[in-house]
């Protein structure tokens, strides 16, 4: 796989492939004038991560870096407060650079952090797990957790560019590997069948990840070029998460061993595939052939612990709904989804219950 410089979001390139870390040189000398950088990292990308990427800095430009701790916790108001104060003591200003050197949530935390220090300065993205490379690092979306409330606080705000070198997936762990899978699985089901195809013979695995990259960034891209602040269409890149996250929510809740946000989500896109059924708008045989393929390659949970009444009230609070009434993005073929589904409550209790 080479580099390739596959596409644009909102002006600005996404470049992924085997080296694409050494673009960096010219990339950040060239058009721009950064008189220091910032590197974003946690735990984790610190160690395995910050060293490789070292070696394809420009010499030219001094940094330093920030470490904080990794996972979902990092998405808070006082980790931003500190890398806010970390921007202050370094006197960066609007012609330096934040670089982001991580997972999805060193990607959200520093996008948001560079949205908003003088309001705005430029950051560039280096996706490290596979959920990075394929959904976090792209699309212009970032954002904090408000408590229990996720992604609560934040903003739309597009880097500068994001570079995604299959290099660092060497040492993300498997469990994070499959949590990524998730989403890749759901872009083919929203947006290219193509790829369903490829993923239901071996999954999304490390063998054939790189082969696969571009198209599974293609289909996101695409949606964001086309609705990049969710006025409509975007809401696709929604699909199986009204289920998901109603799963997700449950499992934090009760669990003592919490279901992974890439479980939770297969588990949605299963389910919400049995509710367009009901409704009508999905064949029998490409929900069957779904269902099929995503318990092969993705991990098959059980719901029979979280009742029909606690998942229905965690998607009442799902900001796709509108006027009490809820909205799933669905897929109506593999391949294509629509979105602001109104389904009946109903519909949702009878498709729950055929999972019992
Ligand atoms: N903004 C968006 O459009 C968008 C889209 C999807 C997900 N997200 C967000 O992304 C987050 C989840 O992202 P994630 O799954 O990448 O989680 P994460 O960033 O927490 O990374 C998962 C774990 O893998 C480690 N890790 C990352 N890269 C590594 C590497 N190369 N080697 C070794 N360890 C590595 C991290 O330190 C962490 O422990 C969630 O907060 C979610 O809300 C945002």
């Amino acid at each position: 796989m080479s580099i390739e410089f596959s596409f644009m979001q909102q002006g600005y390139p996404v470049f992924s492939g085997e080296n694409a870390l050494s673009l960096l040189e010219e990339l950040l000398n060239v058009p721009n004038d950064f008189s220091k950088m910032l590197v974003l990292c946690d735990d984790n990308t610190f160690e395995h991560c910050l060293p490789s990427l070292k070696k394809h800095l420009p010499s030219s430009i001094p940094f330093d870096f920030f470490k904080m701790k990794s996972g979902e916790s990092s998405k808070s108001l006082s980790v931003c407060e500190s890398i806010w104060q970390k921007l202050t003591d370094m006197k960066m200003g609007r012609n330096d650079l934040l670089i982001n050197l991580g997972g999805g949530v060193v990607c959200d935390v520093g996008g948001f952090v560079a949205a908003t220090y003088l309001r705005g300065i430029s950051f560039l993205n280096i996706p490290t797990s596979v959920m990075g490379m394929v959904d976090a690092g792209l699309g212009g979306k970032n954002g904090i957790d408000l408590h229990h409330h996720k992604n609560r606080i934040g903003s739309f705000a597009f880097p500068i560019a994001t570079v995604c070198d299959p290099v660092f997936l060497n040492t993300l762990p498997d469990v994070e590997w499959k949590n990524g899978c998730a989403e890749v699985f759901k872009h083919a089901l929203i947006g290219d069948a193509k790829l369903f195809e490829m993923l239901s013979v071996d999954g999304c695995t490390r063998a054939n990840f790189n082969s696969l990259l571009h198209s599974i960034q293609g289909v996101k891209l695409k949606v964001v070029e086309d609705d990049p602040f969710e006025d409509g269409f975007r809401k696709v890149l929604n699909f199986g998460h009204t289920v998901g996250h109603a799963i997700e929510s449950a499992s934090l809740k009760k669990d003592s061993t919490p279901l992974s946000h890439g479980e939770a989500v297969a588990m949605g896109m299963i389910i919400e595939n049995e509710i367009m059924f009901q409704l009508g708008g999905l064949n029998a045989y490409s929900n069957s052939k779904c269902r099929e393929v995503l318990e092969k390659h993705l991990t098959k949970v059980k719901i029979t612990s979280y009742s029909e009444d606690e998942l229905l009230e965690w998607m009442k609070f799902d900001k796709k709904n509108a006027n009490s009434i809820i909205r799933m993005s669905l897929i109506t073929s593999i391949g294509s989804c629509s979105w602001n589904v109104e389904v009946p409550q109903d519909i949702i209790r009878t498709a729950l219950q055929s999972f019992r």
